[in-house]
């Protein structure tokens, strides 16, 4: 089934106009399958989970029903974009609690990131579960929509301190010693990323920034990483030059 986003108002509700007839009761269930799943893993992200969003898209299902007697039987098991925000925060912002900002992100960057959960080659149970339930044609719209926004930056709690600040901004320009190179360099000026390959990393949580990094590290300890890849870089850093780059990043505008 796709997903086409109608509309969408300041505070990030989201009404979607679905193609088929019979699928919003089950939809629903599904975002709140995943929603009691993820109060676990991202409370904070949930708190942010606006629940007249959740509203707005029962009652735009019920418009749909109501006109649209006739339709084809769709896969009735695609996430809603609803979903996506309730851990990505409004428009894909991202969340003090982790959940990565998606907004502005490259629109091919984000397809192949739902196509890597979605084939299980990028670890995350969380997202191989929504991703498993997406067509070639809704991680294709996913991805346009997301990288069409421009929410503000989520707001870490508490802010970091001015001197992490510092020290991530002279980290990403400058890089450190002879061997970690500038973020910059390869994340494009100010991080605000390189084509498919190189993504956006300004504006990224701090959480989000941290567990990704010890993620590569992790990779890097299993087998030698390939020079000048992600896990090569993060395979440098030590745990303070990553909460100055991950302070740095989350306060920096994408
Ligand atoms: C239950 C919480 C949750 C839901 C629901 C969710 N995500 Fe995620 N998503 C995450 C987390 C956590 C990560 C970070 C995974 C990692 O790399 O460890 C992530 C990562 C991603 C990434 C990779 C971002 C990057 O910069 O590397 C994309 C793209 C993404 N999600 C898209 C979506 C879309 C589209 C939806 C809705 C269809 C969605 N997500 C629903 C929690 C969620
Ligand atoms: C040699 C090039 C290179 C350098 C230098 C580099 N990166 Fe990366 N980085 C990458 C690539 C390529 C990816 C995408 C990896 C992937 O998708 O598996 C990436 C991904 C990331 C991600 C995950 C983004 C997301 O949305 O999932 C973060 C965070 C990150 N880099 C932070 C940094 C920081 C901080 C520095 C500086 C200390 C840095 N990078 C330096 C190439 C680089």
């Amino acid at each position: 089934m796709r997903a086409t986003v109608t509309g969408q108002n300041h505070s990030g509700r989201i009404a979607l106009k679905r193609r088929s007839r019979d699928a919003c009761s089950q939809d629903i269930g599904k975002t709140t399958m995943i929603g009691s799943r993820s109060i676990n893993m991202l409370r904070d992200g949930l708190r942010s989970i606006p629940v007249a969003a959740l509203v707005g898209f029962v009652s735009v299902c019920h418009a749909q029903s109501a006109a649209k007697a006739q339709g084809p039987a769709g896969d009735a098991h695609a996430p809603s974009i609803t979903t996506c925000v309730a851990c990505h925060g409004a428009l894909g912002a991202g969340t003090a609690s982790g959940g990565p900002r998606l907004a502005g992100k490259d629109p091919d960057y984000l397809a192949h990131a739902l196509s890597m959960f979605k084939a299980g080659t990028r670890a995350s149970d969380v997202m191989q579960a929504v991703a498993s339930n997406l067509s070639d044609s809704d991680i294709r719209d996913f991805a346009t929509f997301f990288s069409k926004q421009n929410p503000p930056l989520a707001k870490g709690a508490p802010p970091p301190s001015q001197s992490l600040v510092i020290a991530g901004k002279q980290l990403a320009e400058m890089g450190a010693g002879s061997t970690i190179p500038a973020c910059f360099s390869c994340h494009g000026a100010g991080g605000k990323g390189n084509g498919a390959r190189f993504p956006d990393i300004a504006g990224e949580p701090a959480a989000f920034v941290v567990t990704r990094l010890h993620e590569f590290q992790a990779r890097a300890k299993g087998k030698t990483p390939p020079a000048g890849s992600m896990t090569a870089v993060a395979a440098m850093l030590n745990d303070t030059q990553i909460e100055e780059a991950a302070a740095y990043l989350s306060v920096t505008g994408p």
